[in-house]
């Protein structure tokens, strides 16, 4: 297991909509989980989606405990979700902030669901199956977004939003 370089905005393989995952158990999805998982931990990740290391599969991970670039996130569990299935229960949207590993440096408001069931597998091929809403709601959509190409910019609908981390409103040079 290693940690693996993370694609940024502007490669293509970001772009692309991941194929399905045939085969479970394997040792090849195993050893592509454990990638996943120790990339993510090295970067404080929220989450990561396969294509991020370059791998176009319908793979995500994601898990928050106590996370420095989320330090008032609520908690979820570490999950590995493969070939997800997501079903938004209403129409309701909340904006949240959100950022992403293949965008360093930035962040923006970004608009979600409030509450989706999510269906996919587990690396052994089990089934889950969950209703959930907030931050976690947020943390798959995201992820599943990865897994159809889509980065969360393309979401922003406010892009007076759209900066970067590390800017303050007492940071008004203009440089
Ligand atoms: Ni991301």
């Amino acid at each position: 297991m290693a940690v693996k370089p993370v694609l940024r905005m502007g490669h293509p393989l970001l772009l692309q909509v991941a194929a399905p995952v045939t085969q479970f158990n394997t040792p090849e999805l195993h050893s592509l989980l454990g990638d996943m998982r120790d990339t993510m931990a090295h970067l404080d990740g929220a989450g990561l989606a396969a294509p991020q290391i370059g791998v176009s599969l319908q793979v995500v991970i994601f898990g928050v405990e106590s996370n420095p670039r989320y330090p008032d996130a609520e908690k979820v569990p570490y999950t590995v979700l493969i070939n997800p299935v997501l079903t938004p229960l209403s129409d309701e949207e909340e904006e949240g902030w959100e950022g992403c590993l293949s965008v360093p440096g930035l962040r923006g408001l970004v608009p979600r669901f409030t509450a989706l069931r999510y269906v996919g597998s587990d690396p052994k091929g089990q089934i889950i199956d969950r209703t959930v809403t907030g931050f976690h709601a947020r943390v798959v959509q995201h992820e599943c977004d990865h897994l159809m190409g889509i980065l969360y910019p393309m979401r922003i609908r406010d892009f007076s939003t759209f900066k970067f981390t590390d800017w303050s409103d007492d940071d008004q040079s203009a440089d």
